[in-house]
């Protein structure tokens, strides 16, 4: 059973058909209005999603599937106690994929161990966010023309931030990206991300807290936002939550080419003057991530032979 936990699971290869599978769909939609006729994705979300959760259940929509699944732990057996491998044992009898957002790092690994269905990682704590890193991949391939040679700046929470752990394990299979981490001392990357992934793949990296020294080389900016829900105390919390605002003056000094990314939601870290800017690509990319959704749920439904 094919599942999709981290997107180090994806060869580079498959990486870019899905890409190519979700351009001709963005396309064509009406070629696909029926792909998925009879079949069925839970959404099992035990933390709060606006994007991940609707656009895959857009997604499956406009498969021409139908969706089932519950957005809150509280609304499940888990407020009774029941593990997430009897759930998606149990769900998998109601379903023929399943996307899982959890806030236990490795939950949908343990999941996936004992799954009959499909299991597709939505978001594992401050660990892993492959679909947002399959959307973030279309957003950067459709705004500068390719997946090579260029320079990214992460900036924010990259302690926490899932979806910068995702899209780092993914560029770093890209030739000639570079990468510059924009953080406080505090949301450094985590070690294993830093040292396992990064430097292990030989990719040029630097880590930097200041913004604007960096942004006149950058061609990708993607900004995230403080990770309020994985604090432990809510002092350092405030303290660090306005680290980096994106205003109108600090792009002065930006490439009249740089793509603006965020997976969303935004709380501060780009103010709304931006919006309208061409560069900032950020709403574009959320409606991207429903392509690249209807893509994956093809793929792993085809392989699953269903
Ligand atoms: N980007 C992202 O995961 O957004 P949601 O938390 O709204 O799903």
């Amino acid at each position: 059973m094919r599942h999709l936990i981290d997107i180090r699971d994806l060869a580079q290869g498959e990486i870019v058909s899905l890409l190519d599978l979700a351009d001709g769909i963005f396309a064509h939609p009406e070629d696909y209005r029926e792909a998925c006729r009879y079949k069925k994705l839970a959404t099992l979300f035990f933390e709060p999603s606006t994007r991940t959760r609707l656009s895959f259940e857009a997604a499956m929509m406009e498969l021409g599937g139908k969706v089932l699944g519950f957005s809150e732990a509280a609304s499940s057996s888990a407020s009774k106690g029941e593990s997430v491998s009897d759930t998606v044992r149990v769900v998998g009898c109601y379903a023929d994929v399943i996307a899982m957002r959890h806030p236990k790092e490795g939950a949908p690994l343990a999941a996936s161990l004992r799954s009959t269905v499909p299991i597709i990682n939505a978001g594992d704590g401050g660990h892993n966010h492959p679909t947002q890193t399959l959307t973030d991949l279309m957003t950067i391939r459709r705004e500068k023309g390719s997946l090579d040679n260029f320079t990214i700046g992460l900036c924010g929470d990259l302690k926490f931030g899932r979806t910068v752990h995702s899209l780092i394990a993914a560029l770093t299979r890209c030739e000639g990206v570079r990468f510059v981490c924009i953080s406080p001392e505090e949301l450094r990357l985590p070690g294993y991300v830093r040292q396992d992934v990064l430097a292990k793949s030989g990719a040029q990296f630097a880590e930097v807290r200041d913004l604007a020294e960096v942004m006149p080389e950058l061609d990708v900016l993607y900004m995230t936002r403080v990770q309020r829900e994985r604090f432990f105390n809510e002092e350092d919390y405030l303290r660090l939550k306005d680290s980096y605002i994106l205003t109108p003056a600090k792009l002065e000094s930006a490439k009249r080419s740089l793509a603006i990314l965020h997976p969303l939601p935004r709380v501060n870290e780009i103010d709304t003057a931006i919006d309208d800017d061409p560069r900032a690509c950020y709403f574009r990319q959320a409606l991207y991530g429903k392509f690249v959704r209807m893509a994956l749920i093809l793929k792993l439904l085809e392989e699953a032979g269903k």
